[in-house]
This record gives C-alpha cells, structure tokens and sequence, in this order.
C-alpha cells in the first residue's frame, strides 16, 4: 500500500488538474520538475497540465540550463519552455504551486493572493524517502548536482502523480 493511501503523504488543496513547478531562475530545478512531472502523469494515464516559472526574472526567456536537459535526456525526458518569471493571475490559474526549497516557498507566501495560500507547498513533501527535503540548487556546481535533483524530483514526482490518481478515484 502506497504511502498516501496509508495517510503518510500530505493532503491535496482540492482537485488538482494543473502544476506550476517554481525555483528561483526557472533553469535549472523547476524545469526538471515541470518535464518529469509531465512524463510520468502521462505514463500514469493522469491528464494534468505542467508548466514551471522563477520566482526571479534574470533568465526570463531562456531555455532550460544544458546540465539540466542533459540530466533529464539521459533519463528520457525531455525539457520544454523557456524561463519565465511567476506572475500573480498563476495562483489563480493553477491548482498546486511546488517549490522547489523554503526560499521559493517563502518568496511564493509573500507574493500569493490570500485566498490561494493553500495551493503553495514543496515538491520534497511528497518524498516517499520522508524528511520532506528542499531540493538543492545546483547551479554553482558540477553536472553531479543535476543527476541527484533528477533523482529526488522523479521520487516525489512518482508519489505526488501516486496521490493524485488516489485523489480522482470516486
Ligand atoms: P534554479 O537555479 O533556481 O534551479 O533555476 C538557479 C539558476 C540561476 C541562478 C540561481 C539558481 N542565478 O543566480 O542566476
């Protein structure tokens, strides 16, 4: 039995058709999330719209870091989109709004409409490892860092479409 079936998995806002994966460039982390997340609701048979954004606008228009996708491929995903930065209507407009660490979390809170604040959560506390960790920023380091990102956002990525398939269930 799955960890949200025995409870151990957070509760869900409501229905859940639609994810915006937030980091801080929209680069690096957010984009591994946004393709994963969308590659395995589609494995799973689950319809969900995925879309990422940053919480900064330094990178807006840009393409996912190569460190990334290189992750991402090596494991068949592939990354879409270019970076942009979260604007207030995305609160509205998505469902769930996943941040990758407590500082996006935080920066999210601040920027949220309070009628949405319940949609912001992190990704890590879907992981079925427990702890619900941040995810690390691995900008400023090697292509190591992406590899682990990868590993820890399919984990959560796995349990979160996990729960999301128990919740449509009637
Ligand atoms: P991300 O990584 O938030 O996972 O996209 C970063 C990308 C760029 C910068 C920092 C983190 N930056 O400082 O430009």
């Amino acid at each position: 039995m799955s960890r949200a079936r025995e409870g151990g998995a957070p509760g869900l806002p409501g229905p859940v058709r639609a994810v915006l994966c937030v980091c801080l460039g929209n680069i690096c982390r957010s984009p591994i999330a946004e393709g994963v997340l969308r590659h395995r609701a589609r494995e799973a048979g689950l319809a969900l719209e995925v879309d990422s954004a940053g919480t900064g606008a330094w990178h807006a228009g840009e393409p996912p870091d190569r460190r990334a996708t290189a992750a991402a491929h090596k494991q068949g995903v592939i990354l879409e989109g270019r970076a942009r930065q979260v604007a207030v209507e995305d609160f509205a407009r998505f469902d769930l709004v996943l941040a990758m660490d407590r500082s996006n979390h935080r920066d999210l809170l601040a920027r949220c409409p309070r009628p949405h604040v319940g949609k912001v959560r992190r990704l890590g506390e879907w992981d079925p490892e427990g702890g619900a960790p941040d995810v690390p920023d691995p900008y400023y380091g090697g292509d190591e860092g992406f590899d682990e990102v990868f590993a820890l956002v399919d984990r959560c990525a796995r349990a979160l479409v996990a729960a999301l398939q128990a919740a449509a269930r009637p």
